[in-house]
């Protein structure tokens, strides 16, 4: 039998997805959709203004959206709130007895939170243990990176575990779904580049050194590897795309940094997880891509799409990056979260 879930947040851009990757999952089985007040008693065809470019999937329109608190029939719940409300709303669920899969900022960054990306540190679901005990919780909140920072740690682990890593420069050029519906105005987007996204640098250069960080007892240690991020906004649809230079821990050619890319594999692949990519950094030869328009599903979009890898006379390497926002980015990667919290055994009550 299917494992019945909730999705908080599931009328939002993130929340789509959700609805969508969970229409036709092999282990769940989406049970609750939950929003804001505005939307709360409404079937969720009617309270969604659904922009994804496949149907609405039947059985989700007939749901009708509950107001985010705990009661739920089900006892996982993957959480696309606005980090406005994200953090008491998930507390209370975790509080009550249920597994958080969050996509929200509020708690990434806690020492007893895991903030995962399964195929670099599947070891540190050990910290749920912690949280428990530290909180007093029956059930826990996991977490996973902001989506250009799970784009960017799919494509340093393969370098750092095989070369060492000192320091990443890198520029992203996000889409406009990472603003979630209805995002930024038209006339703001269209024909520009914004070279700002409030919080952002930041939750890349912290984000990714927990992620490569190392399990220490209760916390993690950040990895003392250097990043510098600078994030602009791009009229695309969808995909976030980095530009990347990294200095390794040693001097490796660059078809031994190509091979690098082409042959990582984490728990995920081992375990044949159901939303797990076969390649999960995807190596393309052609010297103009990877593009959002043409890439950005490759996998499923649940790859980190890499391209252009070569020597940087300033820093030693650099490529190019693309991930899908909404998917590895955001919705996919909880589901990938759950997935691999199910397969250690830690998903149950
Ligand atoms: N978009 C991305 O690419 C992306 C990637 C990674 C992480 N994230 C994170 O994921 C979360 C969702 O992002 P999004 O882009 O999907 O945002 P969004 O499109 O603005 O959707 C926000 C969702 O939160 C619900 N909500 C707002 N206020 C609420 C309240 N007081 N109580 C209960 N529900 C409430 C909304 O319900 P109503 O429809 O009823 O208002 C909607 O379902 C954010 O924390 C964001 O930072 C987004």
């Amino acid at each position: 039998m299917k494992i019945p879930v909730g999705v908080l947040g599931a009328t939002g851009a993130v929340g789509q997805r959700f609805v969508q990757l969970l229409a036709d999952h092999p282990w769940f089985d989406l049970a609750v959709v939950a929003a804001s007040e505005r939307s709360a008693g409404k079937r969720y065809g009617e309270a969604c203004s659904w922009k994804l470019d496949v149907p609405m999937p039947a059985a989700a329109q007939a749901l009708v959206v509950q107001p985010a608190e705990p009661g739920f029939r089900c006892d996982v719940v993957f959480s696309a709130l606005d980090a406005a409300v994200a953090g008491p709303v998930e507390e209370a669920f975790a509080a009550a007895g249920y597994a958080v899969l969050s996509n929200a900022r509020n708690h990434r960054m806690a020492d007893d939170v895991p903030l995962l990306v399964p195929e670099v540190n599947p070891d540190h679901t050990a910290l749920i243990t912690a949280q428990r005990q530290r909180r007093g919780w029956r059930g826990f909140i996991a977490t996973n990176p902001n989506c250009s920072t799970a784009t960017l740690v799919l494509a340093l682990a393969p370098l750092e575990r095989r070369f060492g890593l000192e320091a990443v420069a890198v520029t992203t050029l996000q889409a406009i779904s990472g603003a979630g519906y209805p995002g930024l105005p038209s006339l703001d987007i269209l024909g520009n580049v914004i070279p700002f996204i409030a919080g952002e640098e930041e939750k890349i250069e912290r984000e990714t050194k927990k992620i490569l960080g190392r399990l220490n007892g209760e916390s993690v240690t950040p990895h003392p590897v250097i990043v510098s991020a600078q994030t602009t906004r791009v009229p695309v649809v969808d995909g976030h795309t980095a530009s990347v230079f990294v200095t390794l821990g040693s001097h490796p050619d660059v078809e031994e940094v190509c091979e690098a890319f082409r042959t990582y594999r984490g728990v995920p692949q081992e375990r044949g997880l159901p939303s797990a990519p076969a390649h999960p950094t995807l190596l393309v030869d052609q010297e103009d891509r990877p593009q959002p328009r043409l890439d950005v599903n490759l996998e499923r979009g649940m790859a980190s799409v890499v391209g252009r890898v070569r020597r940087c006379e300033l820093m030693g390497y650099k490529f190019i990056v693309l991930g899908h926002n909404t998917i590895r980015g955001a919705a996919g990667a909880a589901l990938l979260n759950a997935e691999l919290l199910h397969s250690q055994g830690l998903l149950a009550r």
